[in-house]
Formats: C-alpha cells, structure tokens, sequence
C-alpha cells in the first residue's frame, strides 16, 4: 500500500534515517541514547528491507525536532532506574506531545534491561497507556536474534493487518 504523507509543508517533514526500498508499507519511530542499544537494534532489523521508513527522535535539544505525519510504531528504551516519572526520555515526551506527532502513534515497542526488576520496560506501559495503543513488544538491552526477527515479521503485519494505519 502506497502511503503519502498528507499533513505540513514538505520543509516541516522530516527524512527517514533509513527510506523504505520499494513499495512503502508503514514507519518506525525510535529513540536511542548515546550508548545507542536501540539504534544497533534497529540498524539490525533492517525494516527498510520490508518497506518500513525509520526516523529517529533527535538526542540533542538543539537538533531539528522529528515531525512525522505518516501511522508508525514507536520503538524506545526505559530510563529512570525504576522512576515511572522519569521512564519516558524527555526527548520522546518532546516528541509526543506534538499532537500532529501523537496523531501517528499506532502502537509502542519498549526495551530496558531486566536488572530494573518490576520497572523493566516500563516506558511501554506509560506510552501505551497515555496515548491509548497497544504494548506490542519488549526486549533487553540491543535485543537477540529472535528480537529481531520478531520485531520485523511484527511491524510487517501490523502494517498489512491495519492498512488504514
Ligand atoms: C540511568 C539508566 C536508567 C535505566 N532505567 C531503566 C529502567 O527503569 N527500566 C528498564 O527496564 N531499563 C532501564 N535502563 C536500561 C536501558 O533501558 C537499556 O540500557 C537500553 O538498552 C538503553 O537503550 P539505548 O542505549 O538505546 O539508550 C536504564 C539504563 C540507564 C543507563
């Protein structure tokens, strides 16, 4: 399925870090921070393969904030050391509570590391709960294969099962 997308000013629009080869089938949102767990996890996904653009939220306050008009999947680590107020990056926050942004969101992935006990992933249950889309997924740290291969096939068929998205 052909998505455009429909909302702003193609200079408001931000470009993929990795552009869907072929025929477009959804997006992935993600944050990573410097030690870039995420990012190795993504990188490793290769959704692009599959048709699935994949945008960055920017680490630095002082980098052009991402503004997407297109349904995605959000993909984010858990910070806060068990703080769910602090669990959510503020460059994430940053990120939804643009209503155009939020307007996107279909679903979240979360990660963390399991050392955090009742607090592992839980910036999925906190996104997942305030912006109303289901926790689809959740991995340690840069994730395993079986991470990847899961994460992809899933992202897949959520785009082919919701083509409204
Ligand atoms: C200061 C700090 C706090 C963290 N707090 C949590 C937490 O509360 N729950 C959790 O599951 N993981 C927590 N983690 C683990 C991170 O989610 C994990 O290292 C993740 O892979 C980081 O991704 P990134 O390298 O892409 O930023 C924390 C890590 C750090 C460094």
């Amino acid at each position: 399925m052909e998505q455009q997308q429909t909302a702003g000013t193609d200079s408001e629009l931000s470009a993929p870090e990795f552009a869907a080869q072929g025929q477009r089938l959804g997006a992935v949102v993600y944050f990573s921070s410097a030690s870039r767990n995420t990012a190795r996890f993504i990188a490793n996904c290769h959704l692009d393969d599959e048709g699935i653009d994949v945008f960055r939220i920017p680490l630095r306050p002082k980098d052009p904030p991402l503004n997407i008009r297109q349904p995605y999947i959000l993909i984010v680590p858990t910070y806060g050391g068990g703080s769910a107020k602090k669990a959510v990056m503020p460059q994430i926050k940053r990120f939804l509570n643009d209503p155009a942004n939020r307007a996107g969101i279909r679903g979240v992935i979360a990660s963390g590391n399991t050392n955090f006990g009742e607090a592992f992933c839980m910036a999925g249950d906190i996104i997942s709960r305030k912006c109303n889309v289901p926790f689809l997924y959740y991995f340690e740290l840069m994730g395993t294969k079986e991470d990847q291969e899961k994460v992809r096939r899933g992202v897949v068929d959520f785009f082919r099962n919701h083509p409204e998205s």
